[in-house]
């Protein structure tokens, strides 16, 4: 008799979730047009609804999130600017070195002196240093902000507490960029407006295909101008598509389903809850990103693999990550085989 493999649980990313029926229908009827030739008038409509959940003047749909922190870092950075990230950025550990190498950014860190993904406003202030200086004196200008925070395990940055760095970064007159690739995973768990986490911020990113469903599609946005600049960088990336629409009409429908995330944070504590219950070191999310501190972090992805559930590495600990595609059954059935499989 040949045992039969188990059903894998896939943890990895939210960006494993698929397209579903409802959204391959919109996508299949999408009005399209070359969009850099002309405008397609679905991506047009996505970057209108964006922008507005956004409360952000305009917005541009790019292929991914990485390329829009890049557009955004590109058009705010001179060569040899100094800009300030969050231990852990994605800008700053995953996007391959693009904020140097591309946007010719010299990264500087912040610590999570505030709480996780965070820092307080005196370290970002002391990080700023003095405004003025000598010809001869680095420049900083620029601070990025990401919320929630994924390698901290997608922390949320409350409106308060981004007012506040907002208003440190203002004075010294630096440009704030947000990596909001999932801010609506913050403004639902925060239960306020997404816009009420963007307050102030010359830039944000924001992604569709994190936990929503959709197969590509991010956008970046700001100011008319800022849109018109980044619109020039898009296409010298490589990143000006054709008839787009049919991507665009995805992330219409995965915008229309932020609210759905409050189920797969409701996940997330579940799984954490049941990880502490079985002994482990897991903290309890905001939103749906569960890390767990193990002694090794290799070994115990192996262990999983063999019981068919799948994690990836983060910031020294194993991350779970939960989304549309994995029901509270699939936490009860992943805490179930930890636990036969931690016996055998
Ligand atoms: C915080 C954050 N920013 C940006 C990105 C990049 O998005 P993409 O994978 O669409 O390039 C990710 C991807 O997981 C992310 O977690």
């Amino acid at each position: 008799m040949t045992l039969q493999p188990l059903p894998l649980l896939d943890f990895r990313s939210d960006t494993v979730t698929r397209p579903d029926e409802t959204m391959r229908r919109a996508m299949a009827a999408a009005e399209v047009a070359d969009n850099v030739i002309d405008v397609d008038p679905t991506i047009a409509e996505l970057e209108v609804s964006a922008a507005k959940v956004l409360g952000m003047p305009a917005a541009l749909w790019t292929p991914s999130g990485t390329m829009a922190n890049l557009i955004a870092l590109s058009v705010h950075l001179d060569r040899g600017d100094r800009f300030l990230a969050t231990r852990g950025a994605h800008v700053l550990n995953n996007e391959l070195g693009s904020a140097a190498w591309l946007a010719g950014g010299m990264p500087d860190i912040l610590e999570h002196d505030a709480g996780p993904g965070r820092p307080t406003p005196d370290t970002l202030a002391a990080a700023i240093g003095s405004a003025a200086g000598p010809y001869y004196a680095l420049r900083t200008t620029l601070l990025c902000l990401e919320n929630t925070h994924n390698a901290a395990g997608g922390a949320v940055t409350p409106p308060h507490e981004h007012a506040q760095l907002l208003a440190v970064a203002k004075d010294a007159g630096l440009k704030v960029h947000l990596d909001g690739a999932r801010i609506w995973h913050a403004a639902v768990a925060l239960g306020v407006p997404v816009a009420a986490l963007t307050v102030g911020v010359d830039t944000v990113s924001a992604c569709f295909s994190k936990g929503l469903g959709a197969p590509v599609g991010s956008v970046v946005a700001g100011s008319a101008a800022f849109v018109e600049q980044a619109r020039r960088t898009r296409q010298m990336l490589g990143g000006g598509v054709r008839q787009g629409g049919v991507l665009a009409a995805a992330c219409l429908v995965a915008l229309d389903r932020v609210n759905d995330l409050a189920d797969s944070h409701e996940n997330a504590r579940r799984l954490a809850d049941g990880l502490v219950e079985h002994g482990w070191e897991a903290a309890t999310p905001d939103t749906n990103i569960v890390l767990v501190r193990v002694p090794d972090v290799p070994s115990t992805l192996d262990w999983l693999g063999s019981l068919g559930i799948q994690a990836l590495p983060m910031a020294g600990k194993v991350r779970f990550v939960t989304h549309r595609d994995l029901s509270a059954t699939d936490i009860e059935e992943t805490l179930g085989r930890i636990k036969t499989g931690a016996r055998a």
